[in-house]
């Protein structure tokens, strides 16, 4: 390996600090500016030191694969040779690999087979700012791990935020790498001032008040965001311009194309893995249209989503950083000035967003213990764990109230893979035995977004006479499966244009609709990579509904025999929502996808559903009371009442059954 550094890199001038750092401490944080070198020279200082079996973490794959592609190229070694990279469905590493990139998730799975890291020496987790699920995971356990591995050294990297948390949570120092920048100008240009009809008219008209020369870096909120700017842009025929694409799933080579030289312009249009973890080098001008999709989990949806959402102070100030590194640059905004200081200053830690079960499932199937004795940097509340964990127990993932996961269920594990909330995936599984998995996928993904339906205030009526159309008297869910057929046939039917106004016409959003439809496809793909049987919708809707209710067992109501308000679990009172198409008939019982608490508790989709499918689905949950045990002498045998409880809730208000059964 030829060990060189770049004398232009602002980390070359702190070499020495963090080699002499790294001999006398355990664990060392380096913050810098994106682009000062902490990724791509960190590993070979390590190396230098002796290190040669060095982990090296990226939040994403594409980063993970670019990162070991550089460096193999400056140590001028074979890519799977000493410096190699190990991502999902993809290894390539060897037995002479020293310098291994993977993702924080893969690091995670390998503890499971290897508690001690003893396969490593080194290492360094990368982009620890971005706090995600994996990261905090990680911290966590390198945290307990290293008072037992005395020889293991980590490096924990950031971008210049709140670098200090790290700092404490290890005792480390800090070493911060100053990064050379140069002045950037930021214009904000709000659609309410430019008259932009949407974000692409928008973006073309910051590329057209933008120099002919430098290439551009604009920052979509995703691969099919993406898509569609490049065809937009493309459309504009700019001379000498080239419209380059880059996101996670793009072909390796397509991914290469940004580090190469280029004549003419090149207009990139980026995730938001451009904005700290991979630099596109040669960067003029930034536009920013000022979203990301950023997971979160909806406190009213109770699914965990991947939103787009406005991105916060401090990621903005790094999409502007961008373009002030080879020279002075411009960043346009795509808001307002007044919305960008009202944004937050931080990106909150992804487990302050997630739902506690959706964690609490993680942790159990990576195995890494009691969550109240996890020592994580923001520690989740008491009372949102015992939520966690009686979820995770009704669902039948844990097959005791423990938070140790040591009673992690064979549906809890495969719950855990699936990339949904975990009463949607407890859904999904069940549909799979059921056989009919293609409607559950539908209906679980119109659950993951918000409601396709509009309904503005001031035409109300007008809209829900045209959803009227889609409504079925005894189940909102099976509405959603009506009206994704209507979707699937005027899409296949009309152009993408037409296709859009009758979306506007009959109060239907499309982008949602879209949404909608890459949700479906993502948890398909994820749901046969499993080795579930999607199949196809029209499965008997009595299924169906068995399948949803196995997630919605304390969503479950019973109706006073003459009033409209239902007993819910736990002692919960609860009405079906106005616009549900059960409100006017409300049946016996029901289950509801949502309880919503505006003033009165409501129940939000709604289906009507039996009482022995509940008791079926719920066996592990039902208290059984009996009395009055009397010998029977028709039937020969001690017959007893029986009463059958749902979380308070009854099922069976008197049966008679033989007691000699149970006892
Ligand atoms: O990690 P940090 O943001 O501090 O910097 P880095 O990723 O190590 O990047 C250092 C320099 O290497 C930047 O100028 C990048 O543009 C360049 N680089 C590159 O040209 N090709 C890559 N595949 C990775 C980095
Ligand atoms: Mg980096």
């Amino acid at each position: 390996m030829k060990i060189s550094y770049d004398p232009a890199l602002p980390i070359t001038d702190r070499h020495d600090d963090i080699a002499a750092a790294m001999r006398d401490h355990q664990v060392v944080v380096v913050a810098g500016e994106t682009g000062s070198g902490k990724t791509t020279q960190l590993p070979k200082i390590a190396y230098e030191l002796g290190r040669r079996a060095i982990a090296h973490t990226q939040p994403r794959r594409i980063a993970a694969r670019s990162v070991a592609k550089r460096l193999a190229d400056e140590c001028e070694v074979d890519l799977g040779a000493e410096v190699g990279y190990a991502v999902r469905f993809d290894d390539q590493t060897s037995e002479a690999t020293a310098i291994r990139l993977v993702t924080d998730g893969l690091l995670l799975a390998e503890l499971q087979r290897d508690r001690q890291l003893s396969r490593y020496d080194t290492v360094i987790i990368d982009e620890a700012h971005e706090r995600s699920l994996s990261i905090d995971f990680l911290l966590g356990y390198l945290k307990q791990l290293l008072p037992r591995r005395p020889d293991l050294k980590v490096v924990i990297t950031s971008a210049t935020i709140d670098v200090e948390r790290f700092a404490e949570m290890f005792d480390a120092p800090i070493i911060e790498v100053s990064g050379r920048t140069y002045p950037v100008e930021i214009r904000y240009r709000p659609p309410a001032e430019t008259g932009a009809d949407d974000e692409l008219d928008a973006i073309a008209q910051a590329v057209s008040e933008l120099p002919n020369e430098g290439d551009i870096l604009v920052f979509m909120s995703g691969e099919r965001e993406i898509r569609d700017a490049t065809d937009y842009l493309n459309g504009k025929k700019y001379p000498r311009t080239e419209i380059l694409p880059l996101f996670g799933r793009l072909a390796a080579a397509d991914q290469q194309k940004i580090f190469s030289n280029h004549p003419g312009r090149r207009i990139v249009l980026a995730t938001n893995v451009a904005e700290t973890s991979l630099t596109v080098p040669g960067i003029r001008y930034v536009i920013d249209p000022g979203f990301a999709r950023i997971s979160r989990f909806s406190q009213r949806l109770k699914v965990q989503r991947l939103p787009i959402e406005p991105i916060s102070q401090a990621s903005a100030s790094q999409r502007a950083g961008r373009c002030g590194r080879v020279a002075d640059g411009i960043c346009i905004r795509l808001y307002s000035e007044e919305d960008h200081d009202s944004r937050p200053e931080f990106t909150d830690p992804e487990i302050q967003r997630t739902n506690l079960a959706s964690v609490l499932l993680q942790m159990a199937s990576l195995d890494l213990g009691d969550i109240k004795d996890f020592p994580f940097l923001d520690p989740p509340d008491s009372r949102a764990i015992s939520d966690g964990i009686n979820l995770l127990y009704e669902l039948g993932a844990l097959d005791a109230k423990k938070s140790g996961g040591r009673g992690l269920t064979k549906i809890g594990r495969r719950m855990s893979t699936l990339p949904t909330d975990p009463r949607l995936a407890r859904m999904l599984l069940a549909a799979d035995k059921l056989g009919c998995l293609g409607d559950v996928l539908v209906i679980v993904s119109a659950m993951s977004i918000q409601d396709p339906r509009e309904r503005p205030l001031d035409r109300q009526q007008a809209a829900d006479e045209m959803h009227r159309r889609f409504r079925e008297p005894d189940s909102d869910f099976l509405s959603y499966l009506t009206l994704w057929k209507y979707i699937r046939e005027m899409r296949d039917e009309l152009s993408s244009s037409a296709f859009r106004r009758l979306c506007r016409d009959e109060f239907l959003h499309w982008l949602r609709i879209r949404e909608w439809h890459d949700v479906h496809s993502q948890l398909r793909r994820t749901a046969k990579e499993m080795g579930l049987k999607p199949g196809t919708v029209g499965a008997d809707p009595d299924r169906v509904h068995q399948a949803l209710l196995s997630g919605l067992l304390s969503h479950v109501g019973l109706r006073d025999t003459d009033g409209r308000e239902y007993l819910g679990a736990r002692q919960a009172k609860f009405m079906i929502f106005p616009g549900s198409g059960l409100a006017k008939k409300p049946p016996r019982m029901v289950m509801v996808a949502e309880l919503v608490e505006t003033g009165r508790l409501w129940g939000r989709t709604a289906a009507k559903i039996q009482p022995e499918w509940v008791e079926e689905a719920g066996a592990h949950l039902v208290n059984h009371v009996y009395s009055e045990p009397h010998w029977s002498r028709r039937r020969g045998a001690v017959m007893a009442r029986e009463k059958v409880l749902l979380f308070g809730i009854p099922l069976v208000a008197d049966r008679l059954v033989q007691y000699g059964r149970i006892d």
